[in-house]
């Protein structure tokens, strides 16, 4: 096995990795800017120099020629060397700024010139809290700066497009955010203009940056020159809370971090899954957020007459549910589950119902044939149409849903906007009695005679299976009336680094949706019915699932979370239009 001496310590590595990328596998530190491990590399910002040698081999034996002392000779290049762009050799010896003065210094110096006209003032800068040239500079950098003429001003403030404002002064030429539009989304809108002190990244003149995927370069942009146009401002990271989830906006499930601050969820941000979505997402399910805020279905309503829905207590909700299912029979009531809805969702829906005589829940695929991009964006507008398949319920088109729907005398749907999305139309639901099971309000919320507030992704622990077959799941970010995020053992808590204040204390009681997870309104629905059905927690959903379908078995929360989801043993069915 080939080998490489890091600040005196021995490691074997396998294949040709490349220096930087090898130290920071082995948990070590290189300070660096311009690289990104998914992208190609240019080695301009100079800040990964280490020191570096080869042992020297006798030309005739090939043996390692040996000093006075017995160690073998090495041969220093002449110079530091950017260890991004230095592939291992066999022998190779290392020395970063843990062990090298002259590597800390060049280092140090590198800072100072990369400083020269970046101002550094974090206080005021919207990166700061995640700046690595913030973090850079705190632990290698210089004092001060002998630099005491005036600083370049490059412009500011521009809005580059819709999503990403550009502050040029701030930037410091490291090229991540053009070469993710040459390499990663392709479209090659940015490109650095002007030379020496004066460049920046900005578009070709007159044209905007719109790529569906531009918010990705605020995320790698390692000082605060990208910022997000929504989000600028708008809170500090120190005091949000990062949740794990799942991109709700289409099939693909893209892997993201729920940032939450006083109860609202503030904004998205990708989380690394080489599965699923590498480092990146698109700009539209970042934009997801405020559905977890606004627009919500808060309390149960109910329709009295004609078109007038008013809010109702909980116990008249349950108790309108259980008089209009007591006064049907099974077979006059459709239930349709949701692409939209969690695989624990579907599954308690489809279950209570069945327990009471009630057929399958039919579905609808949410499918806009040419939207998808083949990339991070799917045809399917649904996070989770394939977990409807897993637990088997009954897959209809449109038409079909139009004609169970008529024939009912009792419609009820689970989180799903059938009339927003043109599968019915509010004539459709005026005649059965038509019960809502949702979270935001919608055309279909409002044609409901009884409408009750369930939890969103954002707020319980489920699963979905995304177009690939792979299932994930959701954490909760947020508490919801009833929940307090110290007794739910799914929230985090905390800060990103879990140091110091423990601002959840913020939560506001306004900024609580007045919801329930569906199976606990279910429970409580079951209560009232005489029914034997009762859940504590999702994750006894997911048990009883995984105990039940072969297709889920070895499948748990706990190995979802290990393996960032788990691919399961499914063809993906041709999503349909
Ligand atoms: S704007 Fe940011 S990502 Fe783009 S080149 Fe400048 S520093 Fe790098
Ligand atoms: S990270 Fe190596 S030169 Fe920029």
């Amino acid at each position: 096995m080939p080998e490489v001496f890091i600040d005196g310590k021995r490691y074997e590595y396998e294949g040709q990795p490349m220096l930087l990328q090898f130290i920071l596998d082995q948990g070590l530190e290189v300070p660096f800017f311009c690289y990104h491990p998914s992208m190609s590399i240019p080695a301009n910002c100079r800040q990964c120099m280490v020191k570096v040698g080869t042992p020297v081999k006798d030309r005739e034996t090939g043996e390692f020629e040996l000093d006075e002392n017995g160690d073998r000779k090495i041969r220093w290049f002449p110079k530091p060397q950017t260890s991004c762009s230095t592939p291992l050799q066999d022998g190779m010896v290392v020395h970063t700024q843990e062990t090298s003065e002259e590597i800390a210094r060049a280092q140090k110096d590198n800072l100072e010139f990369i400083l020269i006209n970046h101002p550094l003032d974090c206080p005021i800068c919207d990166q700061a809290g995640e700046c690595p040239l913030q973090i850079q500079t705190y632990k290698y950098g210089p004092e001060g700066s002998r630099f005491e003429v005036k600083k370049v001003h490059k412009p500011k403030h521009v809005d580059l497009g819709p999503r990403v404002t550009l502050d040029a002064e701030r930037c410091i030429n490291c090229t991540r955010c053009v070469r993710f539009t040459e390499e990663i989304s392709e479209t090659n809108q940015l490109t650095i203009v002007d030379r020496g002190d004066s460049n920046y990244p900005t578009t070709a003149p007159g044209e905007t940056f719109d790529d569906p995927y531009s918010m990705n370069t605020v995320d790698i942009c390692p000082v605060g020159a990208l910022t997000s146009t929504d989000f600028r401002f708008k809170a500090r990271v120190w005091e949000m809370n990062q949740t794990p989830s799942i991109d709700i906006t289409n099939g693909k499930g893209c892997n993201i971090d729920l940032w939450t601050r006083d109860n609202e969820v503030l904004r998205i941000t990708p989380r690394q899954n080489e599965d699923v979505n590498d480092y990146w997402m698109p700009d539209a399910g970042r934009d997801a957020y405020k559905l977890f805020n606004e627009n919500r279905v808060d309390r149960p309503s109910i329709t009295l007459d004609e078109n007038n829905q008013s809010n109702t207590s909980w116990n008249n909700a349950i108790e309108t549910f259980a008089e209009v299912i007591e006064a049907n029979d099974p077979s006059d009531i459709t239930i349709v589950g949701s692409p939209h809805a969690s695989v624990e969702e579907n599954y308690v829906f489809n279950k209570f119902f069945n327990l009471l005589g009630v057929s399958n829940a039919k579905f609808t695929p949410h499918v806009i044939p040419g939207s998808g991009d083949g990339f991070l964006i799917t045809d399917d507008q649904a996070p989770n149409t394939n977990g409807c398949r897993v637990i088997n319920l009954d897959e209809t088109d449109d038409g079909a849903i139009q004609s169970v729907v008529s024939d009912a005398k009792v419609v009820i749907i689970l989180s799903d906007d059938l009339i927003g999305r043109d599968v019915l139309t509010s004539s459709d639901l005026e005649s059965p009695y038509t019960i809502s099971l949702a979270t935001n309000i919608s055309d279909t919320t409002k044609a409901s005679d009884l409408v009750i507030p369930i939890t969103c992704v954002a707020e319980h622990a489920a699963s979905y299976v995304n177009v690939d077959g792979r299932i994930q799941r959701s954490y909760p970010a947020k508490e919801t009336k009833y929940t307090n995020r110290r007794l739910n053992l799914e929230m985090s808590e905390g800060r990103l680094d879990r140091f110091g204040t423990n601002f959840d204390n913020w939560v506001s009681e306004e900024n609580k949706v007045d919801c329930l997870p569906l199976w606990e309104f279910l429970n409580k629905l079951a209560d009232r019915l005489g029914l034997e059905f009762e859940y504590n927690h999702s994750r006894e959903i997911f048990t009883e699932l995984s105990n039940s379908l072969d297709v889920l078995s070895n499948v748990s929360y706990d190995r979802m979370d290990e393996e960032k989801g788990v691919q399961l043993p499914i063809k993906q069915k041709e999503v349909k239009a």
